[in-house]
């Protein structure tokens, strides 16, 4: 039984806290229920927005079609060989229960993605990633549904083009496909990825060597980490990261460390380096800057962060201004991660 609602405030669904209306809302709870409202004549051509967490969308307006919740629930354990288990995930199970349950059963691969908000069905959007590991790393596969023929379809992993904060949802199948389950391939043989950031230290700092290395330690510091650095969407409003890291070449790279000693890089493939849009705009003297109740965090200048009573348009306006600033003090371009509606 499908329940659809009106004029539906998304305030409590997205983590910057903006305060937009659905014109339409409905929650699924199963596949089925996809299927249900693709047969709705009355919505057929209506505009759908597709809802996890709300934790990497800014709505600059309300929205004035059909959102569209999702909260399939369920991890299933499919199969096991030597050494890998598979498991299936509900679109709707929030991310960070899903690397508890494999946590607490020593299945390896997800420890590095702790405490990500969100859903499972939003992770392959972007490739989810953190502290040296993304999620095209335990994927496997994905069920989604054309949500103009409602044709059911499994994408494999070569299928999704995953690359940096990036997949074929975001581009090519933008609003194509609402994605029901994704299947993960987890390791029964831990590799531990710990040279990223401050891993090592905080390992270090929990009286944790090599010796007594786990899948939960690794986790454990993981979320010391991300809660030492990055403002809960509880305690004020935010989207994670704004803006992606850029990447740039290794000849603009090496003037800009002409004039710029300190700047940071990290090689990704031959001659391309990523660079933190944190560090720039830093530079640029953005951080801890605030208009009304849209600001740039004190701690972290790559969150955008809402004091209270900010819209998205005010969010959009100050990140417009810090690309332009950017791109003027060091001519390089940054552009969003966060889904601007
Ligand atoms: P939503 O915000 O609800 O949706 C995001 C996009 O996916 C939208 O375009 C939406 O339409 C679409 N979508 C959602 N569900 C589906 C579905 N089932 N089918 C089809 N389309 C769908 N991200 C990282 O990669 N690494 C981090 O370290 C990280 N840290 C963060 C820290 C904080 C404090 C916050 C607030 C965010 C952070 N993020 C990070 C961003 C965010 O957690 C991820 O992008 C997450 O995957 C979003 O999940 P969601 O369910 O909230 O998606
Ligand atoms: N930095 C500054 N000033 C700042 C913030 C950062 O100089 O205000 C510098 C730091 O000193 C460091 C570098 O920028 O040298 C990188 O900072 P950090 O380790 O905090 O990571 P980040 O690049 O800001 C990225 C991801 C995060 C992810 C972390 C850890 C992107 C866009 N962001 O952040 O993902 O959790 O690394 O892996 O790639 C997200 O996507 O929403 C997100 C939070």
């Amino acid at each position: 039984m499908l329940t659809i609602e009106s004029h539906v405030s998304l305030k409590p669904y997205n983590t910057f806290g903006i305060d937009a209306n659905a014109r339409y809302w409905v929650e699924i709870n199963q596949e089925t229920d996809i299927q249900t409202l693709l047969q709705l004549t009355d919505f057929v051509d209506t505009p759908k927005l597709i809802l996890g967490g709300g934790s990497n969308v800014l709505l600059c307006h309300d929205f004035n079609g059909l959102v569209v919740k999702m909260n399939i629930k369920g991890i299933d354990v499919l199969r096991e060989d030597n050494s890998h288990v598979y498991l299936t995930a509900g679109a709707g199970v929030v991310w960070h229960d899903l690397v508890m349950f494999c946590i607490e059963r020593g299945y390896a691969g997800m420890e590095n993605l702790s405490l990500i908000p969100g859903t499972v069905g939003a992770a392959p959007m972007q490739n989810i990633g953190a502290y040296g590991v993304e999620l095209e790393q335990v994927f496997e596969s994905l069920t989604a549904i054309n949500i103009h023929t409602g044709e059911r379809r499994r994408f494999m992993h070569a299928d999704c083009q995953f690359g940096y904060r990036e997949s074929i949802f975001k581009r090519e199948l933008k609003n194509q496909y609402i994605i029901t389950s994704v299947t993960f391939q987890l390791n029964k043989q831990a590799t531990f990825h710990t040279r990223y950031g401050a891993i090592q230290e905080t390992l270090a700092a929990m009286g944790i060597s090599d010796a007594n290395l786990s899948v939960k330690a690794v986790s454990d510091a993981v979320i010391h980490i991300r809660q030492s650095k990055l403002p809960d969407p509880a305690q004020i409003g935010n989207a994670g990261s704004f803006f992606k890291n850029p990447e740039i070449s290794q000849d603009q790279f090496d003037s800009l460390k002409e004039s710029y000693p300190t700047l940071p890089g990290y090689p990704v493939y031959d001659g391309v380096v990523k660079i933190p849009a944190g560090w720039l705009i830093e530079q640029a003297g953005w951080k801890g800057y605030r208009s009304g109740d849209a600001g740039v965090h004190t701690r972290q200048a790559l969150v955008l962060v809402n004091y209270g009573n900010t819209t998205g348009d005010e969010i959009l306006a100050l990140a417009k201004r810090i690309q332009k600033s950017v791109l003027e003090k060091f001519g390089v371009a940054i552009s969003p991660e966060v889904n601007i509606v």
